[in-house]
């Protein structure tokens, strides 16, 4: 018999997790409608029971104690949405194990173990599913391994990173001092917990990472992606840059080339018309280039609570119509397998 109420737990109740609550919460009744199941948060792992969270979270779903969860046979789909490398890879393995579906938004974990955790997921029949992982809302990740899977892609050049971008968007268009723009970036939820992820170019590595193994198939490591980022772009180059209508944008850029894939993340000049330097403040875009399809365009707000939750919500909403359907088995793997 199909399950017509799907338990989901999250672990974090942060900018990501909270943002998720809100949009399994208040349109519950579209993705009931849409899963064919209710979609109900049993728990939600947090570090610290006494902090204070949005009024909207209920305190009794709070829980510290991560075996509950995986003890729970209500659970059905686990939400990694906490960050970091360790815990996060290791519950997301032992959530697999215990027969659990997993969803994530943490880019900097997959790009290191996603392929391990796919191929667990894939031994055990579950699936894995990280949409906001990458571009937050934009849904570049169904659109690679899914929509345009039928093509050789080519290239991948996207803006992948919010606060970098929200940064010199109010550099460049109110004089803004870097410091108090990343203050804001902070506040708005979208930096890092560490913001040197952001500002250094790793997390726009990391997701060029996701992007080459759902797009190429090949594994590149991010510590092995040519990478600069925006510390070194000064008012002055920004001034220079509008005196010839252009912008200075966080390009990440993977290419299909003779010998293998080139990859790099830096600082790029952007004449003024070229698609990617219209894109301001926290949105990213995408551009996809494809053998058969040509050239997609995808843009979005790349970071914050709702845009990430809602990405997060809809890979929930997949699972637990397969789960539903009794299909779950054969969802084909985000992470192209070689
Ligand atoms: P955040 O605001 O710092 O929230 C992290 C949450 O995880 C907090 O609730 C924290 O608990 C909990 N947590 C952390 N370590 C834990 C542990 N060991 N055990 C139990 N709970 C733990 O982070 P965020 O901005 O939501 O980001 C979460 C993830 O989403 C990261 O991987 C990030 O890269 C990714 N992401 C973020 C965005 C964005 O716009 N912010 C967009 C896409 C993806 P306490 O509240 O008790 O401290
Ligand atoms: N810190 C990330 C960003 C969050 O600014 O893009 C979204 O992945």
């Amino acid at each position: 018999m199909n399950k017509k109420t799907i338990g989901v737990a999250l672990l974090g109740c942060g900018n990501v997790g909270s943002g998720t609550f809100r949009v399994l919460t208040e349109n519950a009744g579209i993705i009931a409608k849409r899963a064919g199941a209710d979609v109900r948060v049993k728990a939600i792992l947090v570090r610290d029971l006494c902090k204070d969270r949005d009024a909207g979270i209920p305190k009794d779903l709070l829980t510290d104690d991560f075996s509950a969860i995986l003890d729970n046979p209500e659970i059905d789909i686990v939400a990694e949405l906490m960050g970091g490398l360790e815990p996060a890879v290791s519950y997301m393995k032992q959530a697999l194990q215990a027969g659990k579906h997993v969803v994530s938004a943490n880019k900097a974990a997959l790009a290191r173990s996603g392929e391990e955790l796919t191929k667990n997921a894939g031994a055990q029949g579950l699936m894995l599913r990280y949409e906001a992982a990458v571009c937050g809302a934009i849904p570049v990740m169904n659109a690679i391994s899914t929509a345009l899977a039928a093509n050789e892609i080519t290239g991948i050049r996207g803006i992948l990173n919010g606060t970098t971008n929200y940064i010199l968007t109010r550099m460049d268009e109110d004089n803004a001092p870097y410091a108090a723009v990343l203050k804001d970036a902070q506040d708005k939820g979208f930096a890092e917990a560490d913001p040197t992820g952001d500002v250094e170019g790793h997390d726009a590595a990391n997701k060029l990472t996701l992007l080459i193994a759902a797009g190429f198939g090949r594994y590149i490591r991010p510590d092995d992606i040519e990478r600069e980022g925006i510390t070194g772009v000064t008012e002055d180059d920004l001034r220079k840059a509008a005196a010839e209508n252009a912008k200075i944008k966080l390009v990440a850029t993977a290419v299909r080339e003779k010998d293998g894939i080139r990859a790099r993340v830096r600082p790029e000049f952007l004449p003024a018309d070229h698609p990617l330097s219209s894109v301001r403040n926290e949105f990213n875009a995408v551009l996809i280039s494809c053998n058969m399809a040509d050239d997609i365009f995808l843009q979005g707000r790349g970071a914050g609570p709702l845009p990430t939750g809602s990405a997060v919500a809809g890979d929930i909403l997949e699972i637990a119509a397969c789960i539903a359907r009794g299909t779950e088995k054969n969802a084909l793997p985000t992470w192209r397998l070689q």
